[in-house]
């Protein structure tokens, strides 16, 4: 059993996170700007709130757990674009206060800057509406910074070109930096089958310090 603290639990992928380590008996601290909106119930679960965007909210939050979880982003508005990258910085600055105590930290990530067998990147695909190539190159700016961390034990899990709620099927497949596709050139994952491989990233650390991809 780890202790996890979860940002974004009340998210569509956060949610399934929460509902994935619940099952799997794990204690969960959900972190939430507003715990009225997180109707969930649980003994293993504590709601407590904290803003991601604060260092010193995510050094409270992190404090004393195994595991610090960030699925936070969300909608098409500018509000999702400006939570990623600084998100970022603040989860770390907020993890570095603790120093050797802190938590690993799983960061959710976007599948914009995976390559793809053309040799390109998912976000040079033609046709993509400019509020998603927005949201893309944040979340790549997010693992830039990341990449330059090395005193924090972060991971980052992108998800598939698609991610929706589906079925939880328990089966996957990994890649680092590469876009994870079925033969036809499709690229998806369900919220649930990816929160499936965040909580084996939580329960067999396989990723420290990389970032890695997870589709059908
Ligand atoms: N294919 C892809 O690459 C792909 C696809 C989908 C999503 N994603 C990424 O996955 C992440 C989660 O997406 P989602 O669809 O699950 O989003 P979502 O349903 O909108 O949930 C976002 C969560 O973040 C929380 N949040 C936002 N700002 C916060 C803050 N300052 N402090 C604490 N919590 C905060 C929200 O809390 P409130 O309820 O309080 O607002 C909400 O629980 C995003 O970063 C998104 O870009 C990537």
């Amino acid at each position: 059993m780890s202790k996890i603290a979860l940002f974004g639990a009340n998210g569509t992928i956060g949610s399934r996170v929460l509902d994935e380590a619940l099952e799997r008996g794990h204690e969960v601290t959900a972190v939430v700007r507003d715990p009225a909106k997180l109707t969930r119930t649980h003994p293993r679960l504590t709601v407590t709130t904290g803003d991601v965007l604060d260092p010193a909210s995510v050094a409270a939050a992190a404090e004393g757990q195994d595991v610090l979880v960030s699925a936070v982003g969300g909608g098409d508005g500018p509000g999702h674009v400006a939570t990623i990258e600084p998100s970022a910085k603040s989860l770390v600055a907020g993890l570095r206060k603790l120093g050797d105590a802190a938590p690993r930290l799983i960061a959710v990530g976007g599948a914009g800057s995976l390559r793809t067998p053309d040799g390109k990147q998912v976000w040079d695909a033609e046709g993509l509406p400019e509020f998603l190539l927005q949201i893309m190159h944040a979340h790549g700016d997010a693992l830039d910074f990341y990449r330059t961390v090395s005193d924090v034990r972060w991971t980052n899990l992108s998800p598939a070109a698609l991610i929706e709620p589906g079925e939880r099927t328990g089966a996957y497949r990994t890649a680092l930096d590469d876009l994870v596709a079925d033969e036809d050139g499709g690229s998806r994952i369900s919220a649930e089958d990816y929160a499936v491989a965040l909580l084996d990233e939580v329960e067999r650390p396989r990723h420290t310090g990389e970032r890695f991809t997870v589709g059908y």
